[in-house]
């Protein structure tokens, strides 16, 4: 190859270096730019800003850009969020813009024990904005929207009593009214009619379960589900209870606080331990012990929890037990002796209870309301049953039946209901037998409840 050839080339050579100095420079601008390394720049220049001696200012000053990340390894996982959301635990950065904002409800779960994701969900390595929040294609648990955030709370705390998650409670309570274990079992109890939802709220989003709700068969053709008539705050809630159930089992520490201290919580406790053999609340109960309702304005509540540590270190030779309560529930105790007085208590203890009211607490447990509507009264579409196309209402029993017969009819069910019209597909809802599932005490209760149901003014019509 001689000279000639080679300097045909040159303006090519020259091009090239010219190009590859250009990206190194490109790629150098875009890696100190990156958005994370921008949002760290605000930060501490703020910090900077407001540093009010020579040390502070030489502090923030030399306060590394680097990624920031909380390592969890009893959560199986690392949580880089803070590289970009560095003040969420700093009140002073209270009303600063996303992602340099502070949040008060963090205050009760330290970060290095928590980390985000396990409750904001998201990808917790990623150091982008769309990637973190997990809004990508590879990525199957997106963040979840502000509005569904209480449904993580329900991983560690019991859902039906979290003061500081009222929308999970409502949505608890709306799942154990509506009559959905009719038909689904949750956490073992309910019917087998629809899938098993412990674990639905990681197989499912907040919009297909929205969807599902309002019209069933649009997600899941010729689905068995009837629609489910919620105003839009209890819609909202329902899928909220059902993103909480991700069937997670976590450990020790994080299990630890599964019912939160309340006055609720209190309240089932007192019923639960038979305070009420020993003491009179509401004018029921016995003599041993002190009435109790105005008890708040006699003892202040440390006075109560040391009484229930040891009742005999404040009140030498009482004959109240120790119960041996953890500190939760002492404190869960004393907060419902607390306000007892301003609660108008009505207990529910089942062995002052009527059998119909009773009855009526198994006919919620169990779901029957899913099929036969609130209070048996009906509406429940079952497509092509001869029983005007609907899952029979239940207030006449009591002129069709026997007691000893609606007892069997509940026990065995009816799986074989009859069609209005034999060439078009069998109706989807048919009775369950729940001989295997209710005991027979509980059996005698729910017929006494639907006995009450047959309307008062009916027995005059002769
Ligand atoms: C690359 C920087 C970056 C990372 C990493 C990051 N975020 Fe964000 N985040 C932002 C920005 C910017 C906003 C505000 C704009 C927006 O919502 O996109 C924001 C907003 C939010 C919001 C408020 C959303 C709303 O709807 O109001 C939450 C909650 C949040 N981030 C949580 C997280 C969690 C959890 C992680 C870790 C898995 C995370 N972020 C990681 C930059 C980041
Ligand atoms: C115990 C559960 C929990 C943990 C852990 C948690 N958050 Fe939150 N976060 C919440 C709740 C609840 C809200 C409040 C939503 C509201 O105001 O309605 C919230 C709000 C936020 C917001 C503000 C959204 C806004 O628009 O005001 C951001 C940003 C955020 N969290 C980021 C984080 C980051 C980053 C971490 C980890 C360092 C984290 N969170 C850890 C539960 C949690
Ligand atoms: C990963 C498990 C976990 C999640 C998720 C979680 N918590 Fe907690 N929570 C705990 C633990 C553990 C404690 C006790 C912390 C401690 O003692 O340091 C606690 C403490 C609390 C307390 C204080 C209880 C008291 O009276 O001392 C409240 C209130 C609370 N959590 C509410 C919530 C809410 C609301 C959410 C959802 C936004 C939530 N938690 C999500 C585990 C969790
Ligand atoms: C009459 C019986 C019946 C009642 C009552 C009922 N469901 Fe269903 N449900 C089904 C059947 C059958 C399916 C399966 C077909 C489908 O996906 O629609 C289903 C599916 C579901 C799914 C989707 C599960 C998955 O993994 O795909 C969810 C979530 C659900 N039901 C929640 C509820 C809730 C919450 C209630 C109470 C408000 C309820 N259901 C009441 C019969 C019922
Ligand atoms: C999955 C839906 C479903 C659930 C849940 C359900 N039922 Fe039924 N039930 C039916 C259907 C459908 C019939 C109608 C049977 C027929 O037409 O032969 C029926 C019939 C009955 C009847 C007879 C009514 C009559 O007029 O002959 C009684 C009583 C009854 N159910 C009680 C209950 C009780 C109590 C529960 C709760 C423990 C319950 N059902 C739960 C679907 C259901
Ligand atoms: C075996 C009977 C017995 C049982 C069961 C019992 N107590 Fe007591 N309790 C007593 C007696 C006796 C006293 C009075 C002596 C004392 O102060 O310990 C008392 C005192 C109290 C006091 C202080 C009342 C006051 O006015 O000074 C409170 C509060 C209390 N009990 C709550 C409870 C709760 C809550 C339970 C259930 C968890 C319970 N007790 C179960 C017998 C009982």
């Amino acid at each position: 190859m001689n000279d000639g050839s080679l300097r045909k080339f040159y303006g090519w050579f020259t091009f090239l270096g010219l190009l590859v100095g250009v990206l190194v420079v490109v790629g150098y601008y875009r890696d100190e730019h990156r958005p994370w390394k921008d949002y760290q720049r605000k930060f501490i220049q703020e910090e900077i800003r407001r540093a009010s001696t020579p040390e502070q200012k030489m502090l923030a000053q030399r306060t590394p850009v680097e990624i920031r990340q909380v390592l969890l390894p009893e959560l199986n996982r690392v949580d880089r969020c803070t590289t970009c959301h560095l003040a969420v635990e700093d009140p002073s950065y209270g009303g600063f813009a996303q992602p340099l904002a502070y949040n008060p409800l963090h205050d009760r779960h330290p970060f290095d024990k928590f980390g985000c994701t396990i409750c904001h969900r998201g990808q917790g390595r990623a150091t982008t904005t769309e990637d973190a929040h997990g809004h990508v294609a590879h990525w199957d648990e997106p963040m979840l929207p502000q509005k569904y955030i209480q449904a993580a709370c329900g991983q560690c705390h019991e859902a039906s009593d979290n003061p500081a998650a009222p929308e999970l409670a409502r949505g608890n309570q709306l799942f154990e009214t509506v009559g959905c274990r009719g038909c689904h079992k949750l956490g073992g109890v309910g019917g087998n009619l629809g899938p098993e939802l412990d674990k639905v709220g990681a197989r499912r989003s907040p919009d297909w379960l929205k969807q599902h709700f309002v019209e069933p068969s649009a997600v899941t053709p010729n689905s068995g589900m009837p629609p489910q008539k919620f105003a839009e705050p209890d819609l909202d809630a329902i899928v909220l209870f059902m993103l909480s159930q991700t069937g997670t089992n976590l450990p020790g520490f994080y299990a630890s606080m599964k019912v939160i201290p309340s006055a609720s919580e209190g309240r089932r406790l007192f019923q639960l331990k038979g305070c009420i053999g020993c003491h009179t609340v509401a004018g029921q109960g016995g003599k041993i012990g002190p009435v109790l309702d105005d008890v708040g304005l006699r003892r202040k509540p440390e006075w109560m929890m040391a009484h229930f540590r040891d009742p005999q270190s404040v009140t030498p030779g009482s004959v109240m037990p120790r119960f041996g309560f953890t500190e939760a529930e002492s404190r869960a105790l004393t907060e419902f002796l607390v306000h007892l007085r301003d609660q108008q208590v009505a207990l529910n203890i089942p062995a002052l209870m009527a059998p119909a009211d009773r009855g009526r607490e198994i006919f919620r447990k169990y779901g029957c309301a899913g099929c036969h509507g609130p209070e048996g009264k009906g509406g429940i579409p079952n497509p092509n049953a001869k029983t005007a196309q609907q899952v029979p209402g239940l207030s006449f029993v009591a002129d069709s039946y026997t007691k000893p017969e609606l007892k069997k009819m509940i026990s065995n069910g009816r799986r074989e209901i009859d069609a209005l019209d034999p060439k078009r597909p069998a109706p989807p809802l048919y009775m369950p037998a729940w001989g295997s599932t209710i005991k027979d005490a509980e059996l005698d209760d729910l017929v006494a409840y639907l006995f009450s149901l047959k309307p008062k003014g009916e027995e005059l019509g002769f």
